[in-house]
């Protein structure tokens, strides 16, 4: 395609923008063969992008990045951010605080569990303040999640002090998002150089914010790559979702110097797969995902985002919706703590 960004083009850009530099990247991209073979159909490749990055590790990595160089830039020494109990995002804030001396305040809009457990109890652990504030906070479907952002931004200023920095849900902002638009170029050229053909190459991902499909989304249609996305909402958080991917998206091009406004229905985001409940809280269908994964390929999944967008794509495959011809690589984005959470045999 004509007009994209090169690669070092989209590097040169990006430098503009201050940037932490953690250890190890690129991520491994790597072939699920047994997989591929157990299950017929496309051919399966994996992105390890669970273990990059502070506090165990996630896709939040990339976004830490890019926020807490901009934090340390501004001078400020405390981060304040918000998310489910079982946050990967706020545990990986903490992390990434107590890393370089700063504050990290985490705001819960739930009650004080009886027992911390999972990325609760890494957040201690790292030495976050937890703020349990039991009520409201959206994320039930019922408000857009820039409506969200906002009120929690005011319910921060009162709450840990107006000279905090505050990480939208997800980090669902365009300096965080600058590191999936990072990573395009990153899977562009591993792609390359493992021979796979970008027009039959699709990245599958969970959505729970939207900020890595966001990201990609830019990240690919700046250096217009044909490699698509697809992006599988696990959580079902957000009113008007594709909406708000879609401006953010828009966003991240114009901060990188392209404008190209994307419509909500140009978003590949499906709704992720329907919970086939069986006997325990976790379904039945997310169970056997997680297990299909690691009793093949030894890779363990979350029980939140990679073990649902998992079972998503085995659906997709089983539907015929990849060919014997395409490539899909899975995005691996961490969330490993709250399988210590999830209360369920697996
Ligand atoms: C492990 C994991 N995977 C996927 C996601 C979804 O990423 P995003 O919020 O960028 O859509 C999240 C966080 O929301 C996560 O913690």
């Amino acid at each position: 395609m004509a007009g994209g960004l090169t690669a070092a083009e989209l590097e040169r850009r990006l430098a503009a923008f201050p940037r932490l530099r953690y250890a190890g990247l690129p991520t491994p991209l790597e072939e699920l063969g047994r997989l591929s073979s157990q299950l017929g159909g496309p051919r399966l490749w994996i992105k390890r992008d669970d273990g990059f990055g502070p506090g165990l590790g996630g896709n939040k990595g990339r976004a830490l990045e890019f926020f807490m160089a901009d934090l340390l830039r501004k001078g400020q020494r405390k981060a304040v951010t918000f998310g489910s109990l079982q946050s990967n995002h706020a545990r990986m804030t903490a992390a990434a605080c107590a890393q370089v001396g700063v504050e990290a305040h985490l705001l819960f809009f739930a009650r004080r569990p009886p027992h911390p457990e999972g990325n609760l109890l890494l957040d201690a652990l790292f030495g976050a303040h937890m703020h349990y504030i039991p009520f409201g906070g959206g994320g039930d479907g019922s408000m857009t999640l820039e409506t969200t952002n906002r009120l929690v931004r005011l319910v921060a200023r009162l709450w840990v002090g107006r000279d905090a920095y505050f990480i939208p849900v997800g980090g669902h902002h365009v300096t965080g998002c600058l590191g999936y638009v990072a990573a395009a170029a990153e899977i562009q050229a591993q792609a390359a150089s493992l021979g796979l053909p970008p027009a039959r190459t699709t990245v599958v991902m969970a959505a729970g914010t939207g900020s890595t499909l966001a990201g990609m989304l830019a990240g690919f249609y700046l250096l217009r790559s044909p490699i698509r996305v697809l992006g599988l909402d696990v959580e079902n958080l957000w009113k008007g979702f594709p909406a708000s991917v879609a401006r953010l998206a828009g966003a991240l091009c114009a901060t990188l110097g392209e404008e190209r406004r994307f419509r909500p229905e140009e978003i590949p985001l499906l709704g992720g797969p329907s919970p086939d409940h069986g006997d325990g809280r976790l379904a039945a269908n997310f169970r056997s995902a997680i297990r299909l994964m690691a009793q093949s390929e030894g890779i363990v999944l979350d029980p939140v985002f990679t073990g649902k967008a998992f079972a998503g794509l085995l659906e997709l495959i089983d539907r015929g919706e990849f060919g014997e011809e395409e490539h899909v690589i899975f995005l691996h984005t961490g969330g490993l703590p709250s399988l210590w959470a999830c209360g369920d045999p697996l």
